[in-house]
């Protein structure tokens, strides 16, 4: 079986990431044809737009995209390229695993958890208006239909995959009816599934009881823009967005990300960890059900971090982009 997988190598350190990132898949015979489609300033350069209708429809035909960090150029009226892709694709899950990693110095150890984000609705709507010079009003949207298919999967994917507690982290004692929503169909949803511990956690709480002790989360619902922010905040907990995977998923189409920036700082230096696209590339492999060769490369990259011999600097390294590449390559 080969998989097509549209590729959208992004702006500042994304071509270096992604070239690494295909490098080891290659090694590790994953059957994969990339088909490359613009996106952030390439899109700008080529169609106008920072994701061109050319790259969605590429995702919409293979079903499958993995993707670097997209610029979207600040104060020319663009609609974020990220926003775009999530919306017009409706890839209404941002799944993000959290999980401490061998090798990696960090507060913490055992942290094993998935943030899951509703992706397109809330403040991210981009719903707003000037009432009268100097007040605007902002939209935060929530209907109960975005709010029981993201509950959907959410249970679904934890009956499969073995995860048994969840927390929905809302603000609903401040926001009762957008909020008050979105847990009255996590509450719904999840009295079809017994066997999974479910609990209410204000948002606020969820924020310090991640800093006290992260290990006793599993699995964590969010609404859009407190999603965008704890899923960032659990990112920090394992090691930074240099490491952690994500992926936007949605009916029968996803697209795999890393969950870090264009790095403007070290772009074209050879410098950058490629290890967030690379881990996000597994995610890819382990949706479309290619266990074994994702645990090979796991197993490879595991071993590189825990020699700590060819690291890259944001992980204490000395290593660049394919020192780093190159040494999992020799582990597969
Ligand atoms: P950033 O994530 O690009 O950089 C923050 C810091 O982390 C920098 O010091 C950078 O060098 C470092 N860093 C990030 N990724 C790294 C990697 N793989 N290896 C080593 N070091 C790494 O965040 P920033 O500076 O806020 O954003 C820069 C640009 O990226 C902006 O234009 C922003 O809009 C865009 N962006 C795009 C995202 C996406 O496409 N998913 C997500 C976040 C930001």
């Amino acid at each position: 079986m080969q998989y097509r997988v549209t590729l959208i190598k992004g702006d500042g350190i994304g071509p270096e990431v992604t070239d690494a990132t295909c490098r080891v898949l290659a090694a590790a015979g994953a059957p994969i044809d990339w088909e490359e489609a613009p996106g952030g300033a390439d899109g700008v350069a080529r169609f106008g737009v920072p994701m061109p209708a050319e790259t969605l429809a590429s995702v919409r035909r293979n079903r499958l995209g993995l993707k670097g960090p997209l610029e979207t150029p600040k104060g020319k009226g663009f609609r974020s390229a990220n926003v775009t892709l999530r919306q017009e694709l409706d890839l209404y899950v941002g799944y993000r695993p959290v999980k401490t990693l061998p090798g990696i110095r960090t507060p913490y150890k055992g942290v094993d958890l998935v943030t899951l984000r509703e992706n397109t609705e809330d403040l991210y709507a981009g719903i707003e208006h000037e009432v009268t010079p100097g007040t605007v009003l902002t939209l935060k949207v929530s209907t109960r239909r975005a709010a029981e298919r993201i509950a959907n999967w959410s249970f679904e994917n934890m009956r499969y995959t073995g995860r048994r507690r969840i927390h929905c982290c809302t603000k609903a004692a401040v926001v009762p009816l957008a909020d008050g929503a979105f847990q009255d169909a996590f509450e719904k949803v999840g009295a079809g599934y017994p066997y999974i511990q479910k609990d209410l956690l204000p948002v606020d709480n969820l924020a310090f009881e991640l800093a006290l002790d992260p290990t006793r989360f599993d699995v964590l619902l969010l609404q859009n823009l407190y999603g965008d922010i704890l899923s960032d905040l659990a990112a920090g907990l394992v090691g930074g967005l240099g490491v952690v995977p994500g992926a936007n998923i949605g009916d029968r189409i996803a697209v795999f990300e890393a969950v870090h920036g264009t790095a403007p700082d070290i772009a074209g230096k050879g410098i950058a960890n490629p290890l967030a696209v690379l881990s996000s590339a597994l995610l890819l492999l382990e949706y479309v059900g290619e266990h074994r060769i994702k645990e090979r490369v796991e197993r490879a990259v595991w071993d590189v971090l825990e020699e700590g011999r060819h690291l890259t600097g944001d992980l204490g390294g000395t290593a660049n982009t394919a020192g780093f590449t190159d040494a999992i390559i020799d582990k597969l």
